[in-house]
């Protein structure tokens, strides 16, 4: 049962690509499948030019890692996930925005390990 079911996500995330397969599994309950937002929780397509600024790119990496809380309410922060897997869902969302901007690299999410913010420390440049 779990062999059959680690082999469905593999084959799902060969056709899907992984970062399709990771929003899916970890944002898309609050976020939708195609960022629009799952009432009450928000769409993102506000945040498409965040991907094109320094200060913006490293918002969205601060946003994943550590979560955010403010009027739409609490989103948990995602550090247990490895900086690539969070690189692959942040260049999932700038797809599906059509966002101007570099590809996220692991390295990217890496810098800004290790600074433990909690929710409502981090705040949209
Ligand atoms: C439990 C629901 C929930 C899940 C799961 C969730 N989020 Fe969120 N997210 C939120 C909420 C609520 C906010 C807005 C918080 C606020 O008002 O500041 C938010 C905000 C954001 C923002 C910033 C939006 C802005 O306008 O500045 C980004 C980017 C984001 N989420 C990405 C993701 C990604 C990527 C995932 C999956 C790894 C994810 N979220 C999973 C609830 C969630």
């Amino acid at each position: 049962m779990k062999r059959s079911l680690a082999l469905l996500l593999l084959l799902a995330s060969l056709a899907l690509g992984q970062g399709e397969v990771l929003w899916k599994r970890l944002c898309a309950q609050c976020h939708g499948d195609r960022a629009q937002g799952v009432r009450p929780y928000p769409g993102l397509e506000g945040v498409a030019p965040f991907f094109a600024t320094p200060e913006g790119r490293r918002y969205l990496v601060l946003v994943v890692l550590y979560g955010k809380k403010g009027e739409g309410g609490l989103m948990p922060g995602f550090s247990q996930l490895k900086d690539e897997e969070l690189a692959l869902l942040l260049n999932h969302l700038r797809a599906l925005l059509g966002a101007k901007g570099e590809a996220f690299t692991p390295e990217e999410v890496r810098r800004e390990r290790g600074l433990n913010l909690t929710p409502d420390q981090v705040k949209r440049p």
